[in-house]
């Protein structure tokens, strides 16, 4: 077992270099699934998400050869409803194989994934697109399985934005006869560098980064090389530690319009935050502001950077508030982030944080999923003393050489076996 220990109260200097998006990444690699020629990703994040979902990949037939951030993977061979369910449970990102494994093969059968357990995460709307092209499903038995004797362009207006199901129609719909209108779609940047890499593979996609995208359905799909957009929450995650810490850090292999609603916060807050071409600069000198921020699907604030703002929001003076406005119960981490003193209140979907109430020290921490561990790593940063946190590998499902690159900024950080 690993743990990561913090000597905190250092503020971070220097320059970090950001790593390809998990949420690019996952359904990209799935999405490979829809071409039978040799596809090239690279800017791949080395992170545990993507080591499941080349496993996952490979137990399928697929052939995959990895040199660091670069993954050759070639999907002729691959089959069917073959993919293994201890494997496909453990990751909320596995649900793309039933819209990858459908367009396709016009046949899927997937075990009911997990990931982060923050509230009830169902499938309603990928079912409703995959309905609505044409197929029957059949979601018991913990699996997902879905057939159609042929797929068929048409209309989805989802009833609720959905990153998942977004991709996850888009996938089924590339072979679709005609042309599939999806409504009321995800807009995040994952979901464009998704439509970017599928053109680049003669897909026939428009409207992505738009609430409406367009899929003209096309025959086949021929290989491609494809280059990974920059993790935008990795990014808004070192942006805060700089603050945290009172830092001044260059964060580099950014696309800054992605960052525009995590820098608009911090400026709010009073911190420095300078926009270069593919790079950002955050600089923290004097007190910071108390704000309120409520979560919403992009281009609002984002859901995966709301931990990481309670946590910094412990280090504004004044009361502060936090709405999660995507998932309904997401603020399981603020337990942990008391033990160092931080004075918070949670009523259902809101936290107040009561800033500067009392000098934060050092605490033991479990890291209960990706990006509450990530808030915690911030808390052990910016606090004075130790601490500790335990279940890294929830951090390390997402976050690629954490540890490394924040020692790289000057932090008092290691990773320890115990
Ligand atoms: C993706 O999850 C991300 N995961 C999550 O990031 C992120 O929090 C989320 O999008 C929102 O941005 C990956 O990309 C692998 P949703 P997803 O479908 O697709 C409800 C991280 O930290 N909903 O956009 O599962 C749902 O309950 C992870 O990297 C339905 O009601 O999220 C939620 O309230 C954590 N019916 C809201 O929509 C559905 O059929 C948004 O969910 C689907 C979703």
């Amino acid at each position: 077992m690993d743990k990561i220990v913090i000597n905190g109260g250092t503020p971070l200097t220097g320059t970090v270099e950001i790593s390809g998006a998990k949420n690019a990444a996952l359904p990209v690699l799935f999405g490979t699934i829809l071409t039978a020629d040799r596809c090239v990703i690279e800017n791949v994040p080395e992170i545990l998400d993507v080591d499941l979902t080349l496993e996952i990949l490979e137990k399928m037939g697929a052939k995959v050869r990895r040199d660091h951030t670069t993954v050759e993977i070639d999907t002729r061979d691959i089959l069917p409803c073959r993919s293994p369910y201890e494997l496909v449970s453990r990751m909320r990102g596995s649900t793309y194989l039933i819209g990858a494994e459908l367009g396709r093969f016009k046949q899927a059968k997937v075990g009911m994934t997990g990931g982060c357990n923050f509230g009830i995460r169902p499938i309603d709307q990928h079912v409703k697109g995959f309905k609505a092209l044409g197929a029957t499903v059949d979601t018991r038995g913990g699996y997902v399985e879905a057939f159609a004797d042929e797929l068929v362009g048409c209309e989805v207006y989802f009833d609720k934005v959905s990153v998942g199901a977004t991709v996850n129609v888009i996938l089924a719909s590339v072979f679709a006869k005609g042309t599939t209108v999806l409504e009321s779609a995800a807009r995040e940047p994952h979901i464009v560098d998704l439509a970017n890499f599928l053109n680049a593979c003669g897909a026939n996609i428009t409207g992505a980064g738009t609430d409406t995208i367009k899929i003209k359905g096309v025959e086949k799909l021929h290989g491609c090389t494809y280059a990974i957009i920059p993790d935008m929450i990795e990014a808004g995650t070192f942006m805060f530690a700089a603050a945290a810490t009172g830092g001044n850090v260059k964060i580099n292999n950014v696309i800054p319009k992605h960052l525009d609603s995590i820098s608009a916060k911090l400026s709010e807050m009073g911190v420095y935050v300078e926009e270069l071409d593919d790079a950002i600069i955050v600089r923290r000198d004097g007190d910071m502001k108390n704000i309120n921020v409520k979560t919403r699907p992009y281009p609002g604030f984002p859901t995966d950077m709301q931990p990481q703002m309670t946590a910094l929001l412990c280090f504004a003076k004044g009361d502060s508030k936090v709405i999660e406005g995507v998932w309904d119960n997401r603020f399981r981490y603020v337990e942990e982030l008391r033990k160092t003193g931080a004075y918070i209140d949670v009523a259902g979907e809101t936290a107040i944080i009561h800033g500067g109430a009392a000098e934060l020290v050092g605490a033991p921490m479990r890291s209960v999923d990706l990006r509450a561990g990530a808030a915690m790593v911030i808390m052990g940063l910016a606090v004075n003393g130790r601490t500790e946190i335990v279940d890294i590998h929830t951090i390390e499902r997402g976050y690629d050489n954490i540890v490394k690159k924040l020692r790289g900024l000057g932090a008092d950080i290691r990773k320890v076996s115990f």
